[in-house]
């Protein structure tokens, strides 16, 4: 911080020099060249050469004349600017394009992760060598502290994270070879702050239906609206927006009038309309109320029963149900199984289990 903000200072300070001086060069040259105008009218006027009329005419146009230098030095300045601003844009243009997939995810989403380590920096080693496997239609759940780098994971999968280690496939195909319109088609993410656009409540539902299919709906609005209500109707949302607007409900940008828990309801019922094959969910139900938090459990149970669902959870009553549990420690897989398996295996696992049981079940028995 001292370093930063002491480079921060020396340049602030050579700007402002390099101001100072061109002012004081441009108010030499304008006021002194007017000056100089009147002085050279004034011993005209004295010599007889010019009239009276003649040296006032002149007077004026003088000041006229080397005022607007004055303006040139703004003028360089903002100009100044306006190059830095440039430099940064073309530094940006000239940044070397992402190479672009070609292949499409078919019928088989299995997803399998071997041998992945990755790096923000390419210095500090976030994941390490991870294996995982998550077959079509199962339900995988990934524990861990925070900043053991789950989400780092949820990044690579969800194509936002690249140049990893490692190889990652969809279908047995490597998911860079994989277009970025296939990857969004049959993988759905959600993360524990959705975006919530400005517009009504129909509006950012309809985001979440693909675009075939919100063509057929606008020839028969009302099927449609039939199917965003079953929709709210599931994440219990219907009976509140009812109470509103309906779907015409208006939303502030980033759904300001709404609360946490009812914001990442409505962000589970855009997912839901989406309808793709794998779900991943990253801390879905964190920082929400618990009724919220129920409502949003059932669904992801129920949605597990047909739909490949990876979740991301620091609340392991959540994960127990799920067919395979990850426990990640320090960028690795450190144990995995069913969650009757590994919490007695007197790991991590179990050890974060009974922290968290004793911590919510607290002053139960006292009650
Ligand atoms: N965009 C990023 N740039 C650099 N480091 C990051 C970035 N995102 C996360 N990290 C680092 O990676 C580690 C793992 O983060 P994350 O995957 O978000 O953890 P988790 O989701 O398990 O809590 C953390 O130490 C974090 O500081
Ligand atoms: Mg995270």
């Amino acid at each position: 911080m001292n370093r930063e903000s002491e480079e921060f200072r020396k340049i602030t300070m050579k700007v402002l020099t390099m101001q100072l001086n061109s002012i004081t060069i441009m108010d030499l040259i304008a006021y002194g060249g007017a000056a100089l105008g009147i002085i050279m009218a004034a011993t005209q006027l004295r010599a007889g050469h010019v009239s009276m009329t003649g040296c006032l005419f002149i007077i004026l146009l003088s000041a006229d004349f080397f005022i607007p230098m004055r303006q040139l030095g703004s003028f360089f300045h903002i100009a100044m600017n306006g190059m830095a601003a440039s430099d940064k844009i073309f530094k940006l243009l000239d940044l070397k394009e992402q190479e672009k997939g070609k292949e499409s995810i078919t019928e088989d989403r299995t997803i399998e992760i071997k041998n992945v380590s990755y790096s923000y920096d390419g210095e500090r080693q976030i994941l390490n060598e991870v294996d995982m496997k998550v077959s079509h239609g199962q339900f995988v759940s990934i524990v861990g502290e925070s900043g053991c780098g789950k989400s780092t994971l949820a990044g690579i999968l969800m194509g936002k994270n690249k140049g990893y280690s490692g190889t990652v496939t969809v279908g047995g195909k490597e998911l860079k070879s994989i277009t970025e319109e296939s990857l969004l088609e049959n993988i759905t993410y959600i993360g524990h702050q959705s975006y919530l656009f400005k517009g009504t409540v129909r509006d950012n539902l309809l985001l979440g239906i693909p675009a075939a299919k919100r063509r057929c709906i606008s020839e028969n609005a009302r099927a449609c609206d039939e199917t965003l209500w079953q929709v709210l109707e599931k994440v219990n949302l219907a009976e509140f927006f009812k109470g509103e607007k309906g779907l015409d409900t208006q939303l502030n940008e980033k759904a300001g009038n709404l609360s946490g828990g009812q914001c990442q309801r409505l962000a589970l019922a855009r997912a839901l309309l989406h309808e793709s094959e794998i779900y991943v969910l990253d801390e879905a139900t964190s920082n929400i109320d618990v009724e919220s938090e129920n409502d949003i459990m059932r669904e992801v149970y129920h949605m597990a029963k047909t739909k490949t669902v990876i979740m991301i959870s620091h609340r392991l009553a959540n994960v127990v149900p799920s067919d395979w549990i990850y426990v990640m420690n320090q960028g690795q897989i450190v144990e995995q199984g069913t969650h009757e398996k590994i919490v007695n295996q007197e790991g991590m696992y179990a050890h974060l289990w009974n922290t968290q049981q004793n911590l919510e079940n607290f002053g139960k028995e006292t009650v």
